[in-house]
């Protein structure tokens, strides 16, 4: 025989599972159906603008840019920001003077200064070639971007 405790404790069981199905369904099955892009992750929203969205090989430039890259990070823990989606965020003069002397642009910054990079044109030009191709695949930031 089930006492009334029980049946509540029933009742709260049902009403969690309830709810539970209700925030999942609403988390994951509704915002596909009422925002379109989710289907289309790498599309640009602007079609004037073609259809950047397809991943493209890295030029020659850019692939040196991302030897670079690779060989001036010191060891594998990342200390500085995510640069992931850095690409079209800065100009070119902004990285020189970035590369210079990070302090020069954030007082404090714990970034060390790259000036055989800033220096040396040919390892800049891929460097930054790379560095703006970060995060391009999708047009994410169309409104405050410095190529626009
Ligand atoms: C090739 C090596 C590196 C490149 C290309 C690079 C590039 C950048 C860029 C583009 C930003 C701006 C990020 C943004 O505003 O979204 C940045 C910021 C920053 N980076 Fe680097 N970085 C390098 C190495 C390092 C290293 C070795 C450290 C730390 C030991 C570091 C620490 C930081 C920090 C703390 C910031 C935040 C802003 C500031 O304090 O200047 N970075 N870096």
């Amino acid at each position: 025989m089930l006492r009334n405790t029980d049946k509540s404790a029933i009742g709260f069981v049902v009403a969690a599972l309830v709810f539970f199905f209700i925030g999942g369904t609403l988390t994951t099955v509704v915002p596909p159906l009422v925002d379109k892009t989710w289907a289309k992750p790498f599309e640009n929203h602007d079609p004037s603008k073609g259809p950047t969205g397809k991943l493209k090989p890295y030029t020659e430039v850019e692939l040196k840019g991302r030897a670079i890259y690779v060989r001036d990070m010191f060891g594998t823990k990342r200390t500085g920001p995510d640069l992931s989606r850095v690409g079209g965020k800065y100009d070119r003069q902004w990285h020189m003077t970035h590369f210079r002397n990070p302090r020069d642009l954030t007082p404090g910054s714990i970034m060390p200064p790259y000036p055989w990079i800033a220096n040396n044109p040919e390892e800049f030009d891929s460097l930054v070639a790379y560095l703006q191709t970060l995060g391009r695949a999708k047009d994410w930031r169309p409104d405050n971007d410095y190529e626009k």
